[in-house]
């Protein structure tokens, strides 16, 4: 990532979150109620724990934007915890005379969380101080601004969407997701799935796991449409955007595969059935297009103007109602582990988090092509490549 820079402070149980969003253009206007959707849709899923019906997150843009467009300037946007106030004892960064912390030092690490190796690498005692900022909550800060990006993306006609693919071994029928009717099916499931049959058969799952205190995982599908060829490189290993949307989606925490395009299943199969033959298309500007998407859009880590698409396996999550063996810290003997409230099943809302990094790595990829300090700018350099690549291809006379 180049020209864009994200970073976030902010603990589980903190005060609250903070995201800072440097490098986009001046006059992109920001649609707030749209920030705050995209948090909602982060909270939902059936399989959430009992924290996101006490958190209704609401982004409060501190910085960058005045009257609802953007200045040039990092953008700054802050998520109060709304839990804080049960936690104030245990996480206020200056303890208050005569205050002691409720909790005790969680001393019994999960296996697959942070907890063990977070605390070895840190020195931290107490592995509250690990788990606190290793937990998910703050995908809540990504989440913010990649619903930024993804109203930049949008002043190019880009929108970045998700399904769930499976949950546990349950498989779903895939919806179209550049069609609107699919893509709204999806929108109202509770677990980002558009095919029915399989969604009760994942609710089904999620129950029984809840019941047996254990997690599920499973895979997601993240999409870009109206991608326009040539973003990426294949000049440089880290320009190559296949490799840098892989990291971002790793990033997300649970993720544990990532596959650009039919990935996994072309090392199966020839070169005749794994590539996208070439085309004249009239519809679009540079007058080609395939017949299948095989590449998930990315050739030699360019895009080649079909949707990106990647698909993403999330692990089920470390924290168990039924915990798995591990060892008290303190007696170095063998003990369960430790179990705080929990989700049963993420991969909806993991879905949410990885359009963020998608639209992240994207607007991104955007503006290292197309530069610009203002909207205008950015559009015109847009606009004079389009008028480039209409005139080098002929018209198939
Ligand atoms: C949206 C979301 C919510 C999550 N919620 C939980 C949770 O409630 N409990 C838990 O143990 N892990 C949860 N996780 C997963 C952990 O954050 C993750 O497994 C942990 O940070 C270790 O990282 P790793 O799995 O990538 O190795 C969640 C992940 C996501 C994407």
């Amino acid at each position: 990532m180049r020209r864009l820079v994200f970073s976030s402070a902010g603990e589980s149980h903190g005060r609250g979150l903070v995201a800072v969003l440097s490098g986009l253009p001046a006059g992109l206007e920001v649609d707030r109620e749209a920030v705050g959707e995209e948090l909602r849709r982060r909270q939902r899923g059936y399989g959430r724990g009992g924290r996101m019906a006490i958190e209704a997150d609401e982004a409060d843009f501190l910085a960058g934007v005045r009257h609802g467009r953007t200045l040039g300037s990092p953008i700054a946007i802050l998520i109060w915890n709304r839990d804080f106030a049960n936690w104030q004892a245990d996480m206020a960064a200056f303890a208050e005379p005569g205050q002691e912390p409720k909790r005790p030092a969680v001393r019994k690490p999960r296996p697959g969380h942070a907890d063990l190796a977070g605390a070895l690498k840190y020195g931290h005692h107490d592995l509250r101080n690990v788990l606190e900022r290793a937990s998910a909550r703050e995908t809540a800060a990504r989440v913010a601004v990649g619903a930024v990006c993804k109203q930049f993306l949008a002043a190019f006609g880009v929108a970045v969407r998700s399904q769930v693919l499976a949950i546990e071994d349950v498989q779903a029928k895939p919806a179209d997701l550049s069609s609107d009717e699919d893509w709204a099916r999806v929108e109202a499931s509770c677990l980002r799935c558009g095919d029915a049959e399989a969604e009760a058969s994942m609710r089904a799952a999620i129950d029984a796991a809840r019941e047996d205190g254990d997690t599920l995982g499973g895979i997601g599908e993240v999409v870009a449409l109206g991608m326009p060829p040539g973003l990426g490189s294949y000049v440089s290993w880290d320009e190559r955007l296949d490799a840098v949307i892989a990291a971002a989606l790793m990033s997300v925490p649970s993720v544990k595969a990532v596959e650009i395009g039919d990935g996994l299943s072309l090392a199966r199969v020839r070169g005749s059935a794994a590539h996208d033959e070439i085309a004249p298309d009239a519809r679009r500007t540079w007058k080609l297009g395939r017949s299948s998407n095989r590449a998930g859009g990315l050739e030699g880590g360019v895009t080649n103007g079909e949707p990106v698409v990647a698909r993403v396996a999330f692990k089920p999550i470390p924290t168990l109602q039924q915990p798995l063996q591990s060892v008290d810290l303190d007696t170095g003997a063998p003990e369960i582990a430790h179990a705080e409230r929990s989700d049963v099943c993420v991969v909806p809302a993991g879905c949410v988090v990885a359009e963020a990094m998608m639209a992240l790595v994207l607007a991104d990829a955007m503006l290292c092509k197309f530069g610009g300090d203002c909207m205008e700018d950015t559009l015109a350099a847009y606009q004079a490549y389009l008028a480039r690549l209409e005139g080098m291809v002929g018209d198939g006379a």
